[in-house]
């Protein structure tokens, strides 16, 4: 395993496990498989609904606490001082730890500065071993981390071959902030295992698409998280730790960037700004000052 340092110190792998969509039926056992992998850095969210999952796997794994890494992620509708300090200590209860390795904002959206500081006060008593964001673009970063106490770890944005994020990335490095990219396989849109220049680096190298993907992204400094229900994937993603992309490589690999390629999640329209707000997560109501 490759590792980050993080700007306090705390090291992070290079590549996780997500469970964003993983049903919450499905994720004790689909985290179980991916610990018996190899994995060790999991990535979930209150949002995801899958928190005990995560926290029952870790659990009855038998590898100790410390070295396996969890990250999840503080909701929109908990983005105030007193519901994010009360939705950690929920997650601690869900993911049956006393710690969790690096929490995020999951939005740049309601009292997120109270959240914040919410996480600044986890993180002094020892409930959080990092904090940071996640869909902070550059302009909402620059202004958490230069007036943060404790300033970003992390900022987790969406980031693959379609959308590689350079600017953010420059402006991430100046920050001291680590770039993560979530959906790194651009959530199989756009035709990426089939991509012809992943195709035939993938051939050159003797590995598999998605795997150039992954090795490529690790080489620009950004941590992977991709997710899969399914084991041979999970092997097939673990395995990216024996061939490195020469620099002609890394470079075709860079032009397959695409200012044109649809965001994921827009976080630049507002439909898409309300449906966070409102309808993402069943049975979240906001609105009329709920958060302020
Ligand atoms: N912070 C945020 O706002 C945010 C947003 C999105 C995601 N995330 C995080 O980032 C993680 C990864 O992103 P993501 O889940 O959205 O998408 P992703 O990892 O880019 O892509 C996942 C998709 O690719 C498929 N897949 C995985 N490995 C494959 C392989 N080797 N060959 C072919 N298909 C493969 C999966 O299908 P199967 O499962 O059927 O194999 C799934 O459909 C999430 O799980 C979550 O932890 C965070």
């Amino acid at each position: 395993m490759e590792y980050k340092t993080l700007n306090n110190g705390v090291k992070m792998p290079m590549l996780g496990y997500g469970v964003f969509q993983t049903p919450p039926a499905e994720t004790e056992s689909c985290v179980a498989q991916a610990l018996e992998v190899g994995y060790r850095l999991i990535d979930t969210a209150q949002a995801y609904g899958n928190e005990e999952g995560v926290g029952a796997a870790v659990a009855k794994s038998g590898i100790p606490r410390d070295e396996i890494f969890i990250t999840s992620k503080i909701w929109v509708s908990n983005m105030n001082y007193e519901r994010a300090t009360a939705s950690i200590d929920e997650s601690l209860r869900k993911l049956q730890t006393d710690h969790i390795d690096l929490m995020l904002l999951h939005q740049a959206m309601g009292d997120y500065p109270g959240a914040y500081r919410a996480m600044e006060d986890a993180y002094k008593a020892g409930k959080l071993r990092a904090i940071g964001v996640s869909n902070f673009y550059s302009e909402r970063l620059v202004d958490v981390a230069t007036l943060a106490e404790v300033p970003p770890a992390v900022n987790q944005i969406e980031t693959h071959p379609f959308r590689q994020q350079a600017a953010a990335h420059t402006v991430m490095d100046e920050l001291g902030v680590a770039h993560e990219a979530w959906a790194p396989f651009a959530e199989g849109k756009n035709g990426i295992f089939q991509n012809p220049t992943l195709v035939a680096l993938a051939e050159k190298y003797g590995k598999k698409p998605g795997q150039v993907v992954l090795r490529a992204l690790m080489q620009e400094d950004v941590i992977v998280i991709p997710k899969t229900v399914r084991r041979e994937r999970m092997e097939e993603n673990f395995d990216v730790f024996d061939f490195e992309l020469d620099a002609d490589d890394l470079s075709a690999f860079k032009m397959l960037d695409d200012q044109s390629f649809p965001r994921i999640f827009d976080h630049f329209d507002v439909g898409t700004v309300r449906w966070m707000l409102g309808d993402l997560v069943k049975g979240q109501q906001l609105g009329g000052g709920t958060l302020y």
